[in-house]
C-alpha cells in the first residue's frame, strides 16, 4: 500500500488574517479543518499511512487528528525546528515511512482541492518507470506557479518555478501539487538544510537526466492560497463541485452544522456553510460565503463570497462582498466591505464607519 507524505508547514501568508492563529492546513472549509478533506481522499484512494510535514503552528495538528484512526489512517507528525522549505520537509519526513527503496510515496501539498485520481497518478508512475510523477493542470495565467513544459510522451523537459520574465512563460501546464516519488529519489535529497523541491529538487534531477513524468488531469483544482480561493473551495466543496468524503452533511445550496442557528427567514445559498454555534439574524442574506463557529450575522446583514472568522459578528445591515473578517473581530452595523478587505483579528469597527457609497 502506498504511503504519503503531507506538506503542512508553510507560514500561510497571503491567506492572513486567517492564518494568524491558525496553520492554513486547518482553517475549515466546508465546516472541517481543509485538510480533514486531502485526508479523507487520501483514505479512499488507498493510502493508509500518512506523515505529516509540520513546522508553522505545528503544535494543533496532533491535538485534532490524534493518530488518524477516526479517518481509517494511521497518522504521523514530523515537525521542523526550522522551515526546511518543501523539498527538506520531504526528505525530514521519510524518516517515519517504511516502504522499500524502489517503492513509490505520494507526496501532496497541504492547500490543494482537486478532484485527481490519485490511484492514475501512482499508476502511471509504475507504468512510465519514472523517478518522480507530478499531476498537472492547466491554468490561463500559470506566473504564481511551477511551469512544467512536457514532450509528447509526457516526459518532462523543465521545470519553471514562478517564471519572472515573459521568455519564460513556455507552456500553461503547471505543477498541481501532487507527486509520486521513488522513494530513493527522496533519500538522496540532501538533510538537514532548506531545500526547495521546486528550485532545487526538480530542476537538478532534470540536468542529471533523470525520468520525470507528467499527467496532465483537467478535473477540478484549486490552490487556497488566497482568501478569494479559499472562499471559493469551501463553496464548491458545499456545492458538491468539488469532491470530498469528508463534507459533513448533504452537498447542495447550503450547509448548516448541526449546533449553529438561522433564522427562518434567512436566505443561505451559493454552497454556504453556517459552523457549528454561529448564528444568523433574520432576513440576513449570505451567498457563496463561510460563516466560521461561534460567529455571529445579525439581522439584514448580506454577505456574498466572504469568510466571516470563528466568534467574529457581522452587524445589522452591513453589505459584504469578497471580504475577511478574522476571528474575533466585529463589524458594526450599516457598513460596506468589499474587494478583497481584510478585517484584522479582534479589530472592532464602529457602526456606519466603512462605506463605499455615498447614500447615508
Ligand atoms: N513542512 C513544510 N515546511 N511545509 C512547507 C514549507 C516548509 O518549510 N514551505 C511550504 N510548505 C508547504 C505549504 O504548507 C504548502 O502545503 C506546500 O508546501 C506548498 O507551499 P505554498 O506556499 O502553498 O507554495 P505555492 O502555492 O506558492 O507553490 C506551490 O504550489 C503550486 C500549486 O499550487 C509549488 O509547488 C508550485 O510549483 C505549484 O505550482
Ligand atoms: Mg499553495
Amino acid at each position: 500500500m502506498t504511503e504519503a507524505i503531507l506538506l503542512a508547514g508553510g507560514k500561510g501568508t497571503r491567506l492572513r488574517p486567517l492564518t494568524v492563529h491558525t496553520p492554513k492546513p486547518m482553517v475549515p472549509a466546508a465546516g472541517v479543518p481543509f485538510l480533514t478533506h486531502q485526508l479523507a481522499r487520501a483514505r479512499a484512494a488507498g493510502v493508509e499511512h500518512v506523515v505529516l510535514a509540520t513546522s508553522y503552528l505545528a503544535e494543533v495538528f496532533e491535538p485534532h487528528f490524534g493518530d488518524g484512526s477516526e479517518l481509517g489512517l494511521h497518522l504521523e507528525y514530523v515537525t521542523e525546528e526550522e522551515p526546511l522549505g518543501t523539498g527538506g520537509a520531504i526528505r525530514n519526513a521519510a524518516s517515519r515511512l517504511t516502504c522499500a527503496p524502489g517503492d513509490p510515496v505520494l507526496v501532496f501539498n497541504g492547500d490543494i482541492l482537486t478532484g485527481l485520481d490519485i490511484r492514475a497518478l501512482v499508476a502511471t508512475h509504475r507504468s512510465s518507470g519514472a523517478d518522480v510523477s507530478l499531476h498537472l493542470t492547466r491554468v490561463t495565467d500559470p506566473r504564481a506557479y511551477g511551469l512544467v513544459p512536457t514532450d509528447g510522451t509526457g516526459r518532462v523537459q523543465a521545470f519553471l518555478e514562478k517564471p519572472r520574465t515573459p521568455e519564460e512563460i513556455v507552456t500553461d501546464q503547471i505543477n498541481a501539487g501532487a507527486y509520486v516519488f521513488r522513494r530513493s529519489v527522496i533519500d538522496a535529497v540532501p538533510a538537514g538544510r532548506p531545500v526547495s523541491v521546486e528550485r532545487e529538487t526538480f530542476p537538478d534531477l532534470l540536468a542529471a537526466g533523470a525520468h520525470l513524468q507528467g499527467m496532465v488531469d483537467s478535473t477540478y483544482w484549486l490552490d487556497l492560497g488566497t482568501p478569494q480561493a479559499f472562499v471559493r473551495g469551501s463553496a464548491d466543496l458545499v456545492l458538491g463541485r468539488a469532491p470530498s468524503p469528508a463534507v459533513p452533511g448533504r452537498c447542495g445550496d447550503r450547509l448548516v452544522l448541526p449546533t449553529a442557528t438561522v433564522a427562518s427567514d434567512a436566505k443561505l445559498t451559493g454552497g454556504t456553510v453556517v459552523g457549528g454555534g454561529a448564528r444568523v439574524g433574520e432576513g440576513a442574506r449570505v451567498t457563496g460565503s463561510a460563516i466560521l463557529a461561534g460567529a455571529v450575522i445579525e439581522p439584514g446583514a448580506v454577505v456574498t463570497d466572504s469568510l466571516v472568522g470563528a466568534r467574529a459578528r457581522v452587524g445589522a445591515r452591513s453589505v459584504l462582498t469578497g471580504a475577511v473578517v478574522g476571528d474575533g473581530a466585529t463589524v458594526g452595523p450599516d457598513n460596506e466591505l468589499r474587494d478583497g478587505v481584510r478585517v484584522w483579528c479582534d479589530a472592532r469597527i464602529p457602526a456606519g464607519a466603512l462605506r463605499f457609497s455615498s447614500d447615508a
